[in-house]
C-alpha cells in the first residue's frame, strides 16, 4: 500500500503530557471516518526538539509544520490536509503573528542542527513507507559545518 501523505505526530515527553497521544488517536480515527485511512499513514514519531511549540504534527510529502496542535484539530487536519489536500493555516508555524509561515528548515532554531533518522522496519509494507520517511528526512537534511 503506498500511502499519499505521512502524518508525524510527536510522541516526545513533552508533546505526550500536552495530550499527543490524544492527537495521534484522533488523526486515526478521523482518518476513518471520513473514508481515507487508505491515504495516509500516522506515525508517532520522538522528539522534533522545539518542545516549546508543541505538540507538533509534521505532515508529508507537503512539509506542513504544524506548532501548538490539540486533539480537536485533528479532524481540520484530515478533511483539510488529506483530503482536500490545502495545509491547515491556523496551525503552520510563523516566528510571531506578523510573519508568514515556516516550513521546519526555515526556522532559526533548526538551521544549525543536523537531524538523523534511524529506522528498523518489521514489514515489506512498513519498509516501504520508513523509507520514504527516511528519504525525504534526508534530503532536508543539512550537514553539520566543520569548526
Ligand atoms: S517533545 Fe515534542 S518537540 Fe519535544
Amino acid at each position: 500500500m503506498a500511502y499519499k501523505n505521512f502524518i508525524l505526530v510527536c510522541g516526545g515527553t513533552a508533546c505526550e503530557s500536552s495530550h499527543s497521544e490524544e492527537i495521534y488517536r484522533n488523526l486515526i480515527k478521523e482518518a476513518e471516518a471520513l473514508g481515507v485511512s487508505h491515504d495516509v499513514q500516522v506515525v508517532k514519531t520522538g522528539c522534533f526538539g522545539f518542545c516549546e511549540k508543541g505538540p507538533i504534527v509534521k505532515v508529508l510529502p507537503s512539509e506542513s509544520f504544524y506548532v501548538e496542535v490539540k486533539p480537536e484539530d485533528a479532524h481540520e487536519i484530515i478533511a483539510e490536509q488529506v483530503v482536500k489536500g490545502r495545509e491547515v493555516t491556523r496551525l503552520l508555524y510563523r516566528k510571531d503573528k506578523k510573519s508568514d509561515t515556516a516550513k521546519l528548515e526555515d526556522i532559526e532554531f533548526y538551521q544549525k542542527q543536523f537531524r538523523i533518522v534511524c529506522v528498523t522496519a518489521a514489514s515489506s509494507t512498513r519498509k516501504a513507507s520508513t523509507s520514504t520517511l527516511h528519504a525525504t528526512a534526508t534530503r532536508r537534511s543539512r550537514k553539520p559545518s566543520s569548526r
